[in-house]
């Protein structure tokens, strides 16, 4: 009712004034057609008579001419005629002329404007038309039309117009009506919404048609999505921490679960025989990186449980929460046999894949019963990825070499998880990778990925190349994706990094302190120079070219004999493997004949400590050092050199470091050095241990600033920002592909 109140009333009087408005003018409109027509026809008449009533005048013929008029009258609308000639004579009318249309007042009929006549008949139209012979003025013709019939059309005409405005007073108030209800309701519940504090969009699902609800619903999710990426998309204003990749988890991943999984663990449990059983933090660049991100982010890690005392401390789930002194993410452990672990770690992952992965000049070798071993245990790992995935969706970041084929596993198993896949040593050219018999199988296996990372650009075109050359896949270099069996992996390089500020824990011991404690463990005096070196005991680390820099250094520069020792921290690594005993064997044997040389009793040039060494017994060695070698042949990236870095808050120490590293892309205020140019590092330590403390502190600053900037929570928060992008868009390729039967259906069912 109110309704017809509200719009209709309104709409009904706006059109009775139009209505009155357009009638009259319509009237006037048709008036002056008529008369414009009259007019004509009249002199079309007078034009047809001109010649016979010529004649019918001469001969005086009056009665003939009478006849003629009252033949003319019988047309419908020409009313009278008379004649008035021109040598005056008797007025020849017909019988209904006008009597005040006599022959003396036609002047004054002429002189008038407008032709027309009242009389008790209605309205007369006159016209006087002057009839002439040879120049001669013959007489007035007069023709008197009749003007009721355009009074009746006019009548007509209105009765028209009135019912086309009721017709158009009809459709339109039907039209109003429904716009007027369906938009009140609209604003009234977008208005209480808005009062409520929720969005425009949200009264649309209450609106009317059901089947706009879903439509509104994926509306309300874009816009949402893209508040959240807008909110995020700008890396360079987030502060990275702990706190900003919980935000992310929160509002770009809406909480997802995060999964990471990787052959090594972040803890260790061993058995002393002083403590009982034992933690330790193993030396691993992928757990230095990635423990801090699990202690942000919490979620699961799945991972080798390799550590003689792992068994006693898990729970009936194989699940252990971690980190020990303050659990934050629960830490799942895969149990492998002594052959699993000798055909798929020993075996096929570091003497198959790390040197072929490394230009260190040491033969890969790759045997089919490893790769068998390869296989099961990455369906091992595939299987616990499964169990411990609570949604059909996680997030799941695979780590490494070792897992290669746990990507595509995985994928078979949760077909929405989102797979990032980290490959944290370098990537070959596709000569180098096509070594490999199972070169298909394992790029098949990491292509189960959502996202591949590198560290540098060289490895991922390196692996653009080699999936070009040895797989039937699309590779598009400009979107940085490959097109493989339908599905899409994006390809791209995240530098791994650090947490940024170090733990409390490593650096709470004051520079000096750690300096006079080192000195002291060694028996050094105080003006005694150290330079430090921390590697696994690998042979990619080229720890013997950078004992052989110390060897030149001494020879060349005799003052830093007995002034200057290198400490080299080798932690024991994958010491089952030939090839690393004989690397072990060649340490020692190199640091043992160097030491032979330079030696004294109380003097060591090189100081070799192959154990295992605590994070802050690792980083009292980084603050008590002038000089840093991080010489490796062939490394991703090397977090040695970031620590090292990050581990002076004085600004001092001055780091020589491989060029053949990821990191020295990016700091190249470090020494860069060729580890197989000898003179070359000998100079750089001479160099270095000779630095004046400005330039030290100027090039320390540098590199620790970019190390802030770009720290571990960074690198951890490119890769979830890129998979959550990665699920929106997903998402919205999905509701957008539902949403379309639903437009149809109502595109059909208003069509009908
Ligand atoms: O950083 C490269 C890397 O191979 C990691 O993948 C691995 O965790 C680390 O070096 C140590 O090697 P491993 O786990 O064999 O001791």
């Amino acid at each position: 009712m109110r309704l017809w109140l509200r719009f209709i009333i309104p709409l009904a009087l706006a059109l009775t004034a139009v209505a009155y408005a357009v009638v009259p003018l319509v009237d006037q409109l048709t008036l002056k057609w008529f008369v414009r027509d009259l007019d004509a026809r009249s002199s079309l008449i007078a034009n047809t008579l001109q010649d016979p009533l010529q004649e019918l005048i001469r001969d005086g013929a009056r009665g003939k001419i009478l006849a003629v008029f009252n033949k003319l009258t019988h047309d419908e609308r020409l009313y009278a005629v008379g004649f008035c000639e021109a040598a005056p004579g008797p007025l020849l009318a017909t019988p209904n002329y006008p009597p005040e249309l006599g022959c003396n007042s036609l002047d004054a009929i002429l002189a008038k404007q407008s032709p027309l006549l009242p009389s008790t008949r209605g309205l007369l139209h006159v016209s006087v038309q002057t009839l002439r012979a040879d120049d001669q003025e013959l007489g007035r013709l007069v023709l008197v039309h009749d003007m009721s019939f355009i009074q009746r059309r006019s009548e007509e005409t209105r009765h028209y117009v009135f019912y086309l405005f009721i017709g158009l007073f009809a459709v339109v108030s039907v039209i109003t009506g429904v716009i007027a209800q369906l938009s009140w309701r609209g604003w009234v519940a977008g208005t209480r919404a808005i009062m409520r504090g929720e969005g425009l969009l949200w009264p649309v699902e209450k609106v009317a048609d059901a089947d706009l609800q879903p439509i509104a619903r994926d509306l309300r999710s874009l816009i949402r999505d893209l508040e959240a990426e807008y909110r995020v998309r700008d890396e360079a204003q987030v502060t990275w921490n702990p706190p900003a990749l919980r935000t992310i988890l929160r509002e770009d991943l809406r909480g997802d679960e995060i999964m990471v999984i990787s052959n090594r663990e972040p803890y260790i449990h061993v058995r002393n025989a002083a403590q009982g059983i034992e933690v330790q933090r193993p030396a691993s660049g992928l757990v230095t990186a990635l423990e801090p991100v699990m202690r942000a982010c919490s979620g699961t890690w799945i991972a080798h449980g390799s550590g003689a005392a792992d068994r006693d401390v898990v729970d009936a789930h194989d699940r252990i929460a971690i980190p020990p002194e303050q659990p934050s993410y629960q830490l799942r452990r895969i149990w492998l046999s002594h052959d699993e672990e000798a055909g798929y770690y020993s075996g096929f992952a570091n003497e198959g894949l790390w040197p072929l992965c490394h230009i260190a000049h040491v033969r890969p070798t790759f045997r089919a019963s490893d790769w068998k071993h390869y296989t099961e245990v990455n369906r091992k790992f595939a299987r616990a990825a499964v169990e411990e995935a609570k949604k059909s969706d996680p997030i799941i970041l695979v780590q490494d070499y070792h897992l290669a084929l746990l990507p595509r596993m995985i994928r078979e198993r949760l077909p929405e998880a989102t797979i990032i896949t980290f490959w944290h040593i370098p990537w070959p050219n596709p000569e180098t990778f096509s070594i490999c018999p199972w070169r298909a199988e394992l790029l098949d296996g990491l292509l189960g990925s959502s996202i591949m990372g590198f560290h540098t650009q060289f490895h991922c075109n390196n692996f653009f190349d080699t999936v070009d050359r040895l797989l039937e896949a699309r590779v598009d270099r400009e979107t940085f994706t490959i097109s493989f069996g339908g599905k899409s992996t994006a390809v791209k390089r995240y530098p791994i990094s650090i947490e940024w500020p170090p733990a409390e824990a490593v650096t709470r011991k004051g520079v000096a302190e750690c300096r006079a404690d080192v000195h002291k463990r060694h028996g050094l005096t105080e003006d005694h120079l150290v330079g430090v070196g921390v590697d696994r005991l690998d042979y990619t680390k080229g720890i013997i070219e950078r004992f052989l820099a110390v060897e030149r250094l001494l020879e060349q520069e005799s003052r830093w004999i007995g002034n200057f020792s290198f400490v080299q921290i080798a932690a024991p690594s994958r010491s089952s493997i030939g090839d690393y005993q004989d690397f072990e064997a060649q340490v020692r044997a190199c640091a043992a004949r160097i030491n032979s040389r330079f030696g004294r009793d109380d003097y060591l040039p090189i100081i070799l400590k192959i154990a295992h060494h605590e994070p802050d017994e690792v980083y009292e060695y980084y603050r008590a050092a002038e000089v840093c070698v991080v010489s490796s042949l062939h490394d991703g990236m090397n977090l040695v050199a970031k620590e090292f870095a990050a581990s002076r808050d004085d600004e001092r120490g001055v780091l020589i470091l491989s060029q053949f590293t990821g990191a020295a892309r990016e700091l190249p205020e470090a020494l860069i050095v060729n580890p197989y140019d000898i003179d070359q590092c000998a100079a750089a330590l001479h160099l270095a241990l000779t630095m004046p403390l400005t330039e030290q502190r100027d090039r320390m600053r540098i590199m620790r600033t970019l190390i802030r900037e770009f720290n571990v929570y960074r690198w951890a928060g490119r890769m979830l920002l890129d998979a959550a992008g990665m699920r929106k868009r997903g998402r919205l390729t999905v509701s957008e592909v539902a949403s379309r039967p639903r437009l149809v259906r109502l595109a059909g069912r208003r069509s009908r």
